[in-house]
């Protein structure tokens, strides 16, 4: 799919699916006989998620929060709202965090708190892409990670720039005559 916003394809739809492939192996692998429950944010890690899961061969459930971050003008606060919450108890489960791309690690870093307050019997992060450039939160428990992937702005397999470009196949750098100076939605 070309796309005039795009500027540049970070990572092919064949490079996401061997990584993936190779991501889903090594969690079957490790969580074998336990009670794994997939925990997930809508919206941007909805393609990484539904195939990641789909290429794990051990049982398991999934559940979702929506958040809403506030971004102010001078960038990330971490403050985070949350505008659906899970299903599932995790008292004694097995939790892993699915992530579509961890940035200052705020967001994260607000959502482990309170999984971790709600006591999982282990914690863990999956994050297709890693930016670890404009890291502020630096323990993250990020035990799966796809790529790390340097500042840019990117779209695609379900990240958004104002909440297009999510159905793009491959990870893009958006143009960045496209990006205006606002504060981005999330
Ligand atoms: P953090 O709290 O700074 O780690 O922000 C994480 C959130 O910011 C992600 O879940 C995305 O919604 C958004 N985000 C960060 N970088 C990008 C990007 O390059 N493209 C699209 N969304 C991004
Ligand atoms: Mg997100």
């Amino acid at each position: 799919m070309v796309t005039p916003e795009i500027s540049q394809v970070l990572l092919t739809e064949e490079q996401i699916r061997v990584r993936v492939r190779a991501l889903a192996a090594e969690i079957s692998h490790d969580y074998a006989g336990r009670d794994l429950l997939v925990v997930s944010v809508l919206k941007g890690a909805l393609y990484f998620l539904a195939d990641l899961t789909r290429m794990m061969d051990i049982p398991l459930a999934i559940d979702f929060m929506a958040i809403s971050s506030y971004r102010g003008g001078k960038g990330p606060s971490g403050a985070v709202r949350l505008v659906k919450d899970l299903d599932e108890d995790l008292t004694g489960r097995h939790v892993l965090l699915v992530e579509d791309i961890i940035d200052t690690g705020l967001t994260a870093s607000y959502l482990l708190r309170s999984l971790q307050a709600r006591d999982p019997a282990d914690l863990a992060v999956c994050t297709l892409l890693d930016k670890t450039a404009r890291r502020i939160a630096h323990t993250l428990p990020i035990r799966y990670r796809g790529f790390e992937v340097p500042d840019l702005f990117l779209v695609g397999y379900g990240l958004d720039y104002r909440q297009f470009h999510r159905n793009l196949p491959y990870i893009g750098v958006i143009r960045d005559d496209f990006l205006r100076r606002e504060p981005a939605s999330s």
